[in-house]
């Protein structure tokens, strides 16, 4: 007898959640949990935000969805604060991260087409990089665990070592478009580009006529305590992908780029049939209207703070246990000395969700709404779990 009629494609822990509140979880067993991985970065606001909830009910009496074959009024609202507010003029609405990134790639290489060069449709990407699931995107990450078994790999994406300038600039030829880069990787394992790598990158695409893309998917819409991440570095790219915490747990997604880089996406040159709808749009300006409330991302870098120096007192009492604690706002990698699903079973155990993540790291990531007392909550129940695995270590020693 089959387990169950689902693509068996995700290694599920075996809990069903039936309601959340803010940074917490409750099972259909009625136990609760704290929340820590926030569906992976995308409940920015936590679960049931009463801001999103209404600005989602209210449009689901109204209206769904129409098609972009007609004018949408909050999504024109919606691209004009994400304008207003970004490096970018133009913005593509789309479902999910993959589609932002596909609706990136091609627009950089329609840019390099209309220009007349449509040999340059090359892409540039870092080891540890990771950009989606679409043949494109799989192509873009590099990661023979995801290319595997699918095909040919989709031609044009080189990729070079995590932070090497010299790989890269070597890597550029006559074919290179465009280099793509996460401000900080993610899934890669919260592997941070210092500043200065990105504004070396714009310099290098200025010098070499490349467009600048930046995966912000995952840190964007405040995660690391900016609008978005690259902000840091006081550098701009040309075109940029953003989702999962744009939509708060709605899916949406969006590819973001200047006049001039997107000036080859004319009519007819890409299309969407559910981005960029009105349930979609609504939630997307509901979570800009808490975002951008004045005090919210100052909030976020002092939660940030509040929790990474806790993690370095759990890391200084537990090195057999915790190497290093890395990352920015509030995305933060414990990267582990135990193997990672050890830790973050024992967190498991202290009912706290975390999220495993390349380079044997676990990530934290919470609704940016968190407030300190849950904070001090996780960091309780983390140094308890790194208490046990220390203990367990011992025993087994
Ligand atoms: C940096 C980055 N880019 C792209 C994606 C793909 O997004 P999606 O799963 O919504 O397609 C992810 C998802 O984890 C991501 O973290």
């Amino acid at each position: 007898m089959r387990e169950s009629a689902l693509y068996e494609t995700f290694a599920r822990q075996p809990l069903a959640f039936e309601k959340g509140e803010g940074c917490w979880l409750e099972t259909i067993d009625g136990e609760r949990y704290l929340d820590f991985a926030a569906g992976i970065a995308v409940n920015s606001l936590g679960h049931a935000h009463p801001h999103l909830v209404a600005a989602l009910t209210e449009q689901a009496g109204k209206l769904w969805h129409v098609s972009n074959l007609y004018d949408i009024p909050n999504q024109r609202t919606l691209g004009e604060r994400l304008v207003a507010h970004t490096f970018a003029d133009k913005v593509f609405f789309t479902n999910s991260g993959a589609e932002a990134l596909e609706c990136a790639i091609k627009t950089a290489r329609r840019y390099h087409y209309v220009n007349g060069q449509p040999e340059r449709y090359h892409v540039i990407t870092f080891e540890g990089a990771f950009h989606g699931r679409t043949l494109a995107t799989i192509a873009a990450g590099g990661q023979a665990k995801y290319l595997e078994g699918f095909g040919p790999k989709v031609e044009g994406f080189d990729q070079v070592p995590f932070d090497d300038m010299e790989a890269l600039q070597k890597a550029i030829g006559p074919q290179t478009a465009a280099i793509l880069v996460e401000p900080l990787q993610g899934e890669g394992g919260v592997r941070r580009l210092p500043n200065a790598s990105l504004r070396r990158l714009r310099e290098i695409c200025d010098k070499n006529g490349l467009l600048l893309m930046f995966d912000e998917v995952q840190t964007g819409v405040g995660r690391t305590g900016k609008l978005f991440a690259h902000e840091w570095a006081e550098v701009t790219p040309d075109i940029m992908a953003v989702a999962k915490g744009i939509g708060g747990g709605f899916p949406l997604g969006a590819c973001l780029a200047t006049d001039e880089a997107a000036k080859g996406m004319k009519p007819g040159s890409h299309g969407t049939t559910f981005g960029g709808n009105p349930l979609a749009m609504a939630v997307g300006n509901a979570v800009l209207d808490v975002v951008l409330e004045e005090g919210f991302l100052d909030a976020v870098v002092q939660k940030g703070l509040l929790l990474k120096q806790s993690l370095a007192a759990i890391a200084d009492e537990f090195p057999d246990v915790i190497e290093t604690v890395r990352g920015e706002g509030l995305l933060i990698g414990i990267k582990c000395k135990v193997p990672n699903a050890l830790l973050q079973q024992a967190m498991a155990d202290q009912k706290l969700l975390v999220v495993p993540a390349g380079d044997n790291v676990l990530r934290l990531l919470p609704a940016l709404t968190i407030t300190d007392e849950e904070i001090r909550e996780g960091v309780r129940r983390m140094h308890d779990a790194a208490a046990a695995v220390h203990a367990a270590q011992k025993a087994n020693a």
